[in-house]
């Protein structure tokens, strides 16, 4: 990973959520090296080097490889010969395959998202769309998702039906989004139904993906996907709060941005949701969108979100989510892999201030 002045580094990450099993640590940081170095070879082999160059754009920074990590977890889950036994060769490298393609859809999804909401920085550097413009971040956007399906078309029925679910929720979810609440529909149901689809989804199927592939039960299968489920919306309601709260050197975005193109984040949904003082103020200054850095609005937006107290309560909402995500991490058989899953959850806690 490049080194950078961000605060959510990858290997301190999975150090951070294992603590008291190195060997469990170990084996989730080789296994995220490997897929990351699988991840800069899929881009390198391109056969131009113009879409080496683009499709690799992300991989050289890094992110905080949640999903990669996410389906390392999921693995834990698998079938061991002896119970208890540590993953033989051939399980780690399913479990690599499965971070792998986790990784590639997020960062597909990234571009593409990037495009949306006009976005200059991604993980510290310029994004994509940034550095080649629209086009060619949709195209390679579209390549990575095309080599997504290749790799998992090599791996199986399961994972093909796994990743093509997957990718078609994720977009779902950016055009629901994209095209906003009917005059019918609730703002704070049309959200939860958006970033079930733009974030759950896939921190879910990492997952799933994961334990599939190293033959966890069904069981165990489905309580992971219902735990990610909770995890992902609890995620994106703190990345809702960072890009309000946090400033770019850490999170490696711009600031205010949601503020700024007019994103209905939750912590604005609970502000405008009831006629509280400062919703006057807040719908004129984001109505007039520009309201972002650039209009000079976004400290005052920032001020009104505080002082109204939607902050705090979007806080509340992303904790009840933790709380029914640890509700289902209870079901799953006890130990090292599980106490993991607790453990992003106090991450997730923790990032959103
Ligand atoms: C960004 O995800 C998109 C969301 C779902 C909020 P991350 O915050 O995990 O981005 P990276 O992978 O660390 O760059
Ligand atoms: C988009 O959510 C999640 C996807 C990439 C599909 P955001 O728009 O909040 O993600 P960031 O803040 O740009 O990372
Ligand atoms: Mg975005
Ligand atoms: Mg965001």
């Amino acid at each position: 990973m490049v080194a950078s002045a961000r605060t959510e580094p990858r290997g301190s990450m999975a150090m951070e959520l294992t603590t008291g099993d190195p060997a469990l640590t170990a084996r989730l940081e080789r296994g995220m090296d490997a897929s990351e170095e699988w991840l800069r070879a899929l881009a390198a082999e391109a056969q131009d080097p113009c879409v080496a160059e683009v499709a690799g754009h992300l991989f050289g920074p890094g992110g905080k490889r949640l999903r990669p990590l996410l389906a390392l977890v999921g693995a834990e889950f698998g079938a061991r010969a002896p119970v208890g036994a540590a993953p033989s060769a051939a399980v780690e490298a399913a479990a690599v395959e499965a971070a792998a393609l986790a990784e590639l859809v997020h960062v597909a999804s990234l571009y593409h998202d990037d495009v949306m909401d006009q976005a200059r920085t991604r993980r510290g550097v310029p994004s994509v769309n940034a550095r080649w413009g629209n086009t060619t971040a949709v195209l390679a956007g579209n390549w990575l998702l095309s080599k997504a399906a290749q790799l998992a078309a090599e791996l199986g029925p399961e994972t093909i039906r796994l990743q093509s679910k997957v990718t078609n929720r994720l977009i779902m979810g950016q055009i629901r989004e994209l095209v906003g609440p009917s005059d019918d529909d609730d703002p704070l149901s049309h959200y939860f139904t958006v970033v079930a689809g733009k974030s759950a989804a896939l921190i879910a199927m990492a997952l799933q993906l994961g334990a599939v592939r190293t033959g966890a039960p069904e069981h165990v299968v489905q309580t992971l996907a219902e735990y990610g489920e909770h995890l992902g919306i609890a995620f994106q309601i703190s990345d809702d709060i960072l890009d309000i709260t946090s400033t770019s050197e850490v999170s490696g975005k711009e600031q205010g941005k949601d503020l700024a193109i007019g994103v209905a984040s939750l912590p604005v949904l609970l502000a405008l949701a009831d006629e509280r003082p400062e919703a006057g103020e807040l719908r004129t200054l984001l109505t007039a969108a520009t309201a972002g850095p650039e209009g000079g609005g976004l400290p005052r937006a920032v001020a009104l979100l505080h002082r109204c107290g939607a902050l705090a309560e979007a806080r509340t909402v992303m904790h009840a989510r933790l709380l029914r995500a640890r509700t289902a991490a209870n079901g799953l058989p006890d130990g090292p892999a599980t106490r993991v899953l607790h453990a992003l959850c106090d991450f997730v806690a923790r990032r959103d201030h």
